[in-house]
């Protein structure tokens, strides 16, 4: 079986699944909840100077479920920072693991409480650093001198073509990267009302879950082509096989916010049963084993990067899509979606399966990702050989 373990910045979590600040750590027995329920180390609700004057609503389910996206306008702690400094980083050390307090935002401000933390017996610090009026990495290089437990700086995707740049700036002063933080400003509007439906001036609100994830997927795999610190994967992931595609990617442990707010706590148990039932199966003993597999297959390297990524283009030889007969069931979600008429459905002359027309299949793919019994496959990396040939 998978030893989950992980050792990063020098502490040992017991598993690479942790809460991300939001309100699933906003106090100590909070954080003691997630860790009963399955987390391998604890990240803190964001503290500040002050206490937050948190909007009254501030949470929204995109679509009903627990796969949905989130909008929230939440802010940070609603605790003072003497409540934290005096009782909540106490309460949640209590829970046996690694606990990160997380800061901002102000170099001043997280110099100071980053201090003081640390006085509190906190593990490690983690900094937000999309609010922050002075260069992150200033910030970064003042905490850097003023504590010696270990630092992560918070990415935020708002501009992702100058995280990277940010983050390798301030590499020197940090022991890991963390990335993302929500996207947004988002809106939605309650249109029956012709109202706002998040509680900030215009009804903006950060968008988190699923739909970020494959965002943040690419930040963590830009940011494992130019740093050196472990990173620490954030933005979407629900099940352990989310966990598993970060850690391809370069994450060395990932975090989770939103999937923790729709189920609780016992989502890390769930998430973490998942992982190490993956990691079995494809006789991995250590999630350590994957982390950066996928840039480390393809050859990607930081100084082969476009600045976007897009321009490289895969040139397909070959059969277009193939079907596999023991998996259609001829449901024809797949003949529906395709936009040539390259499939159909015609239970006289094929009863078992879809019908490919091969001419005028024009590989886009989507059939592949729409089909829901895995029926379908369109190759792209055959050249690189089978999975888990190549590990670093
Ligand atoms: C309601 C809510 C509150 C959040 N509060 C904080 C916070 O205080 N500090 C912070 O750095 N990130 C905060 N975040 C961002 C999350 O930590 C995380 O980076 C983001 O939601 C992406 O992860 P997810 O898709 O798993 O939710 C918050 C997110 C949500 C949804």
């Amino acid at each position: 079986m998978a030893d989950l373990r992980v050792n990063l910045f020098g502490l040992e979590f017991g598993n690479p699944v942790w809460p991300a600040a939001g309100p699933n750590v906003h106090n100590g027995d909070m954080i003691k909840r997630q860790v009963a329920g399955g987390a391998g180390g604890a990240v803190c609700k964001t503290i500040s100077s002050e206490a937050a004057a948190v909007p009254k609503f501030h949470m929204m389910n995109l679509a009903k479920g627990r796969k949905a996206g989130m909008l929230n306008c939440e802010l940070w702690s609603e605790l003072p920072p003497d409540a934290w400094l005096e009782r909540e980083y106490a309460i949640a050390l209590e829970a046996g693991v690694p606990v990160i307090a997380s800061l901002g935002y102000t170099l001043e401000e997280v110099v100071r409480l980053g201090r003081l933390a640390e006085r509190a017996g906190v593990h490690a610090l983690e900094v937000t650093v999309h609010y922050a009026k002075e260069e992150p990495w200033q910030v970064m290089r003042a905490l850097r001198e003023a504590v010696s437990i270990p630092i992560i700086a918070k990415m935020s995707p708002h501009d992702p073509a100058t995280v990277i740049d940010l983050a390798v700036k301030m590499e020197p002063f940090v022991d890991g990267i963390a990335a993302i933080n929500s996207l947004g400003p988002c809106l939605r509007i309650d249109i029956e009302n012709q109202q706002r439906i998040m509680g900030t001036d215009y009804g903006y609100g950060w968008l988190s879950g699923p739909p970020i994830k494959p965002l943040a997927l690419r930040i963590v795999f830009d940011l494992a082509r130019s740093v050196k610190v472990p990173i620490i994967g954030v933005g979407g992931v629900r099940t352990g096989r989310d966990v598993v595609e970060f850690l391809m990617a370069g994450a060395s442990a990932v975090q989770i916010c939103t999937t923790n707010i729709y189920e609780g706590p016992a989502c890390f148990k769930r998430i973490t049963t998942e992982l190490e039932q993956w990691l079995d199966e494809h006789d991995y003993e250590s999630p350590r084993e994957i982390v950066g597999a996928y840039p480390l297959r393809i050859g990607a390297k930081a100084d082969e990067a476009d600045g976007v990524g897009t321009k490289g283009r895969v040139h397909l030889e070959g059969p277009p899509v193939q079907v596999d007969p023991q998996r259609c069931t001829n449901c024809g979600i797949c003949v529906t979606s395709c936009m040539h008429d390259a499939l159909c459905v015609d239970k006289e002359t094929s009863p078992e399966a879809v019908i490919i027309n091969e001419q005028r299949c024009f590989s886009c793919g989507l059939c592949v990702t729409v089909c829901p019994s895995a029926a379908l496959k369109l190759e792209l990396d055959k050249q690189l050989g089978p999975a888990g040939a190549i590990r670093p």
